[in-house]
């Protein structure tokens, strides 16, 4: 059983994580993807709701599920027995960061793997706080994220 780990803020979900998802769901028995709970970010959406559109974005992926984590990524994976830590790679912008924390891990736990998936090139200008910028200043998001995803990020910023 190959269990993989797609980690990240999801602050929210766009079309462009959902598209690496898919790929991994390919690749591993089960993909577990979880919402980091402690970041430098300061999210928008709450863990829940950030944990709720997933939720509703993979419920047709039968092999993927969806948790949230604080603390050491690699212990979290340990944790769950997954041997693999799945990152988008969208452009060479990418890589330096992602190449930094893969290598860190591997360091900190060198049985985990990180394992690198392009999304579709037409993701690649694709990221959460542009997606977040371009509703807040009244734009159309729905061809970035999942419907429910719009809902919910339209509703908050109105509340705001
Ligand atoms: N499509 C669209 N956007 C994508 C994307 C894709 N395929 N892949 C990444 N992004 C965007 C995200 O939307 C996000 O955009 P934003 O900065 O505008 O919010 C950005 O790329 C990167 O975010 P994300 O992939 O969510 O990662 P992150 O940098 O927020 O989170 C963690 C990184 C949580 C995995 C990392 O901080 C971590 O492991 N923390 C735990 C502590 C730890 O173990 N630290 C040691 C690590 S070496």
């Amino acid at each position: 059983m190959k269990i993989a780990i797609y980690p990240g803020t999801f602050d929210p979900i766009t079309y462009g994580h959902l598209d690496v998802i898919e790929r991994a769901a390919e690749i591993f028995d089960r993909v577990i993807v979880t919402v980091a709970r402690n970041t430098i970010k300061q999210p928008l959406c709450t863990e829940e709701e950030r944990m709720t559109m997933i939720r509703d974005a993979v419920k047709k992926y039968k092999k993927v599920s969806v948790d949230c984590f604080e603390g050491l990524l690699v212990a979290y994976a340990k944790q769950k027995k997954a041997t693999a830590i799945v990152r988008g790679l969208r452009a060479v912008s990418d890589f330096e960061y992602e190449f930094q924390m893969a290598l860190m891990n591997r360091k900190l736990d060198g049985a985990i793997t990180t394992v690198f998936l392009m999304p579709h090139e037409k993701y690649t200008y694709l990221n959460s706080s542009i997606v977040r910028e371009i509703a807040r200043f009244g734009g159309d998001i729905s061809e970035f994220v999942p419907p429910g995803v719009q809902k919910l990020i339209e509703k908050k910023l109105i509340k705001q």
